[in-house]
Order: C-alpha cells, then sequence, then structure tokens
C-alpha cells in the first residue's frame, strides 16, 4: 500500500489538511518531526480514511508513490528549509515538494531554484482558510512548474473548496507566484478588516450603538453586496458577551493588534514595485500605532472632539463607505499581483485569482465574483476602479462616503482605511495633480529635473540665475 500524498508537520494546519486528503479518499502519509503527534493524528482520526503514518523521513519518503507527492506544513522561515534539508536528499528527479506554508515568495523563488537543480519540483503554495479551511475546504494558489501541476493539480482541486462547482485553487505562475499571490490576499485581509474596524468604530462612537446593536447592522450588511466571511465573524465577535465580566467581549480585549508579518511584507514588496497600495499600508499601520502603548498614554489627554451623536441613517452612509473603500483596496491589490506578475514574468490569470478567492479563503465574498467579471471584460484593466459596474457603484457611494470621513473627522474618530482609500479614488480622477509642484522642488533643490506637458524632452530651470533660464538636458 503506497500513499498518493503526504504531509509532513502535523501543526492543526497539517493535521487538518492531511484529514482533508484522507476524507476526500487519498491515501495520505503522516509524519511529524515528534511522533507524538502522528500518534495523536491516528488516535483522534485514523477511522476517518487511508492514513499511513511514518516513523521517519526515510519511512515517510519510502510509502509515497511515484513520482512522489509531499507538503510540508511548518512554520515559515528556518523551520522550513530545515525541512528541505532533511527531505530533498531522499527525493528523487521528478518529485514534487509542496510547502503549504506562509512562506515569503522570495524565499519560494530561492527554493525553487536550488531544488530545481536537483530536478525536484518545489511548489510554493498559498493556502488559505485558517484550521477550519484546511479541513473542509481552502483556498489554495500553488505556484511552480506547470508539469508540476499537471499532476498535483487535480488533487488539490479536490480538496479545495468549491463555488458553483468551480474549486478555489488554479494554477498561479512560476515559482514564487503562488506565495506572492498569498502575500497580497493576506494584504488584503489586512485591509478588509481595518475597514471593518473603522465601521464599527464609526458606529459605535460616532452614533453610540452598542456592540450587540452593531453586530446586528453587521448581519443585514452582510445579506448584501458586502456579503462575506470577514463581515460574518465580525458580527459574531461583536455580539459576543464576555463569561468572566458580563460586558461585550470587545471591550475585554486589550486593544493592540499583533501581525505575524503577511501584511509588512506586501506593503514592503509594494513599495519596491512601486505600487500604491494605501489601503493596506494604512491598515499595517493602524495595528503598529495601536501597539505604542508608550505614544498613546502620553498622548490621551490632547485636545479635540471625541464621539458625536450621529442619526439612525449613519449606519446606511457607512455602508456605502465601506463598500467603495473596500473596492479601491482590492483595486490595489490586484494592481499588485499585476506588478509582480510583470516584474518576474509570472503571466498571473488576474481573474482565476478572484475566482479562487471566492471560497475557502479568509477574503472569501460575494464580492470577488464581480472582480472575477470585470477582468472577464477586460484581463488588463489599469484599474479595477475604471470597470463600468464598480465606478458606477462607487460613483454612487461617494456622498455618502464623503459625508462619512467628514463626520469622523468632526468627531474626531480615525478612520485612516476610509480616509486614504478616499484620497486615492480623488488622487485617480484628479485632471491635474500638485505633483507637479513637487517637480518644480526637485529641479530647484537638486536640478532633478521635469517634463514639460507642452513638448518633448527633459528640462531643468537654472533658479540660481536672475533671468531663470531653461535647459533641455536631454538634448
Ligand atoms: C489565511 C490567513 C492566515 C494568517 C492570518 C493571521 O489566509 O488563512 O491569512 O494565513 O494566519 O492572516 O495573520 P496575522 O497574524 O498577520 O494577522
Amino acid at each position: 500500500q503506497q500513499a498518493v500524498i503526504g504531509v509532513t508537520g502535523l501543526g492543526v494546519m497539517g493535521r487538518n489538511l492531511a484529514r482533508n486528503f484522507a476524507r476526500h479518499g487519498y491515501a495520505v502519509a503522516v509524519h511529524n518531526r515528534t511522533e507524538a503527534k502522528t500518534k495523536a493524528l491516528m488516535e483522534e482520526f485514523g477511522h476517518e480514511g487511508e492514513f499511513l503514518p511514518a516513523g521517519s523521513a526515510e519511512a515517510f519518503v519510502a510509502s509515497l508513490a511515484r513520482p512522489r507527492k509531499m507538503v510540508i506544513m511548518v512554520q515559515a522561515g528556518p523551520a522550513t528549509d530545515a525541512v528541505i534539508e532533511e527531505f530533498a536528499p531522499l527525493l528523487e528527479p521528478g518529485d514534487i515538494l509542496v510547502d503549504g506554508g506562509n512562506a515569503h515568495y522570495l524565499d519560494t523563488r530561492r527554493r525553487e531554484t536550488a531544488l530545481r537543480d536537483r530536478g525536484i519540483h518545489f511548489v510554493g503554495a498559498g493556502i488559505s482558510g485558517g484550521e477550519q479551511g484546511a479541513l473542509e475546504g481552502p483556498s489554495i494558489m500553488p505556484g511552480g512548474t506547470r508539469e508540476a501541476y499537471e499532476s498535483l493539480g487535480p488533487i488539490l482541486e479536490d480538496i479545495a473548496a468549491k463555488v458553483d462547482g468551480v474549486p478555489c485553487c488554479a494554477y498561479v505562475g512560476p515559482d514564487g507566484a503562488g506565495h506572492f499571490v498569498k502575500m497580497v490576499h493576506n494584504g488584503i485581509e489586512y485591509a478588509d478588516m481595518q475597514l471593518i474596524a473603522e465601521s464599527y468604530d464609526l458606529l459605535r462612537t460616532g452614533a453610540n450603538l452598542t456592540p450587540p446593536q452593531i453586530a446586528e447592522v453587521f448581519r443585514t450588511w452582510n445579506t448584501g453586496r458586502l456579503d462575506s466571511y470577514l463581515i460574518d465573524i465580525t458580527a459574531e465577535v461583536l455580539s459576543h458577551t464576555d463569561h468572566a465580566t458580563g460586558e461585550p467581549f470587545v471591550d475585554v480585549v486589550v486593544d493592540q493588534a499583533e501581525q505575524k508579518g503577511t501584511g509588512r511584507w506586501t506593503v514592503q514588496t509594494a513599495l519596491d514595485l512601486g505600487v500604491p497600495v494605501t489601503g493596506i499600508a494604512e491598515a499595517v499601520f493602524a495595528r503598529s500605532i495601536s501597539g505604542h502603548a508608550d505614544m498613546r498614554a502620553v498622548a490621551r489627554g490632547l485636545s479635540g472632539p471625541s464621539g458625536a451623536e450621529l442619526g439612525s441613517s449613519f449606519a446606511d452612509d457607512v455602508e456605502q463607505a465601506l463598500y467603495a473603500s473596500k473596492v479601491v483596496a482590492y483595486a490595489q491589490g490586484f494592481n499588485q499581483i499585476q506588478a509582480g506578475s510583470a516584474e518576474y514574468g509570472w503571466d498571473i490569470d488576474l481573474g482565476a485569482m478572484a475566482t479562487i478567492w471566492r471560497g475557502g479563503c479568509i477574503i472569501r465574498a460575494r464580492f470577488l465574483d464581480r472582480i472575477r467579471a470585470a477582468y472577464e471584460t477586460d484581463a488588463r484593466a489599469a484599474t479595477l476602479l475604471s470597470d463600468a459596474n464598480f465606478a458606477a457603484e462607487v460613483g454612487a457611494a461617494q456622498d455618502s462616503w464623503r459625508d462619512v470621513v467628514v463626520a469622523a473627522t468632526r468627531a474626531g474618530i480615525p478612520v485612516p482605511g476610509f480616509a486614504s482609500a478616499l484620497s486615492y479614488y480623488d488622487a485617480l480622477r484628479a485632471e491635474r495633480l500638485p505633483a507637479a509642484l513637487v517637480q518644480g522642488q526637485r529641479d530647484f533643490f537638486g536640478a532633478h529635473t521635469y517634463r514639460r506637458v507642452d513638448r518633448e524632452g527633459v528640462y531643468h530651470t537654472q533658479w540660481e540665475l536672475p533671468d531663470r533660464p531653461e535647459i533641455r538636458t536631454d538634448a
């Protein structure tokens, strides 16, 4: 008896992924560095399917049918390198080694190159959906060679979430493409969570609703165009009462948001690629601000308003602002995928990415089907905001959007996500940007030159001379 696929690293994600394979009828080899976890898996879930437990790396590899397919589910970083070091010498040319962790895409590129030299297909696969997704159907974003996907893809598609019968798994592109897309997924996740959190704050501090009342508002929103996993779980969290104190759960949690790094990577990468992902950046910075207890402690007494008495229709305005800001955040994230794809020659199908995010992953939402449709209309759209449907919706939402940002500003409620999304929208719409003045300043102090609107060429004004003559520098 040989296994169709194997999983090493039986933490919650690895264990649930292995169970998912088994539940779909695949004989699955399971291995963990410390054997206790393998035994625990067999005891608790061994009856769910055909598991082949292995006590050593050698036994694990020997139990896999050729070409071998094995998934590494350990912590990103050095732990992943250590596991690759351990297993690669046991594999043969043509075997497929999958990294299902949240690896940095540059690590994946490095590992893919090194393993390709040894004839091994290294597949960096983004897997989203948390514990439940891994077990019941995640969204899977596999990179690597097409050849590897031919034999691995059908198995991954089988265990992935399905929406309208379509699997939430598709080939992304060579080497680091899968982990790049997963990284941007997480960046968008940060932005989406921040926008939802700002909506909550506006309803709480601006309209004086209670957490359970706000949960109801979110539940209503979840029946419309904002229908998504994140809105759904937000309602759950807001309606929960703390067992110990009887207070709303959200009031007993320390208001400092943590992060494991994928949002930060997204922004760092976007800066290098020159992609303005303002929504994701604001979300990362908002978490950072929340964590600066020292600064917040000394600044708490600074003067300014702290709340308002906004009327009941305010919630509708917030819904519009949230939707418009969300469109902006997703548009920015998809631009980053477009830029990464161009930079590394990955040829990523943006519509396919929207398709596999419709289910299984943390940002799963009804809305993603509209993004899929937008890219179906124009696969190379410069921005999703110019898609006729999104343009009409955001256009219709903008009065409320502006009102909400104004009301928040007057009330002293921080809305970095809403405000920066609106500024991004206005910057893209603008006939002229003050960037022209910035160019003038740069030329003044550093002779950094500028281009003119009326003729070709690169120019410099000799600011130090009395009549400030202009010279062409590229002639
Ligand atoms: C997913 C999630 C997951 C990650 C969370 C937490 O797609 O299933 O993105 O990969 O654990 O995003 O990330 P932070 O700790 O950085 O908030």
